[in-house]
């Protein structure tokens, strides 16, 4: 089901947020909005995308906000989101924020969770821009944005599944800009560091006050994310010391093994097997 009522028009980009009732989604949501841009919420539960869409009508009178109910795992989720960016040409900017995680000894870790992860952050992201690609190639100023991680450059115990997919989601990112860059297509990376949401398990928030590894809040993750929107790169890693070691990890990747090696026993002890 999908609610598209237009209540006022603008000239900035429209934003399709995927995972938008999610803690970083509602947070880039409210940060877009502000910034003027239309927004269309994705999503599987269609109560959090209305109590969202009324906040986001509250806090910027005149805004555009719609939104589409949609599991994006199911090919019917994406055709939904396909068709809503197709019908409308505000859309112009796709936002691929969902995803999942699972911290967890991945000798053990199920089968079923480990192609849940990665069609989830990898594929469904794929598939859902190669649907809605014709319609941002006739668009001005377009542009998709991945939701990374700074776990798509450093591969992290207990989350070896969830590395992989964002790892595979940096990939697909750069080959894909580099395979549209005689377009005027923009395709972009955006990886935060750990954020203070539901996708971390008190397992996960327990470890990185262990490790004093910081968390960030949603509200300054979009405030980067704005800050990123205005700039020319094409990739933004966020925090220190996190950035550092995303540059470490690339042209030297030992030394980020002796870093993590040091944190391992503290891992393992929070990491559920
Ligand atoms: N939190 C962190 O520490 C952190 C750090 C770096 C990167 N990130 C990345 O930031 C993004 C947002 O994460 P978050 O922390 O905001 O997590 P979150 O609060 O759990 O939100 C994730 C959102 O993804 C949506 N989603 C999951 N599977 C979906 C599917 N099959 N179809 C449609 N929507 C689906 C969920 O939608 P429903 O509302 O339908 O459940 C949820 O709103 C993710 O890509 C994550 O990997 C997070």
């Amino acid at each position: 089901m999908s609610e598209l009522a237009q209540v006022n028009g603008s000239q900035a980009g429209g934003a399709v947020i995927t995972g938008a009732a999610g803690g970083i989604g509602q947070a880039l949501a409210h940060a877009l909005v502000h910034e003027g841009h239309p927004a269309l919420l994705v999503g599987r539960d269609e109560s959090r995308l209305q109590a969202l869409q009324t906040s986001l009508r509250a806090a910027h009178p005149g805004c555009f906000v719609a939104y589409v109910v949609a599991d994006l795992n199911e090919q019917s989720g994406r055709d939904a989101v396909a068709q809503a960016v197709g019908a409308d040409k505000r859309w112009s900017m796709l936002v691929n924020n969902a995803g999942t995680s699972e911290f967890h000894s991945f000798e053990t870790q199920t089968a079923q969770r480990i192609e849940h992860i990665i069609q989830t952050n990898l594929v469904s992201p794929m598939l859902l821009v190669q649907q809605v690609l014709p319609a941002l190639l006739g668009r001005a100023d377009a542009q998709i944005i991945n939701i990374g991680s700074v776990f798509g450059d450093i591969g992290y115990p207990g989350f070896s599944t969830y590395c992989a997919s964002k790892f595979g989601l940096r990939g697909f990112t750069q080959a894909l800009r580099r395979e549209l860059s005689d377009t005027p297509l923009r395709v972009r990376w955006f990886a935060p560091r750990a954020t203070q949401t539901s996708l971390n398990t008190a397992a996960v928030v327990n470890m990185n006050n262990a490790l004093k590894t910081k968390a960030d809040t949603p509200e300054h993750v979009a405030d980067l994310f704005i800050e990123f929107l205005h700039s020319d790169r094409n990739e933004m890693v966020i925090g220190w010391p996190e950035k550092l070691f995303v540059f470490i990890n690339r042209i030297r990747s030992a030394i980020t093994d002796g870093a993590i090696g040091g944190q391992l026993a503290v891992i393992r002890k929070y990491m559920p097997r």
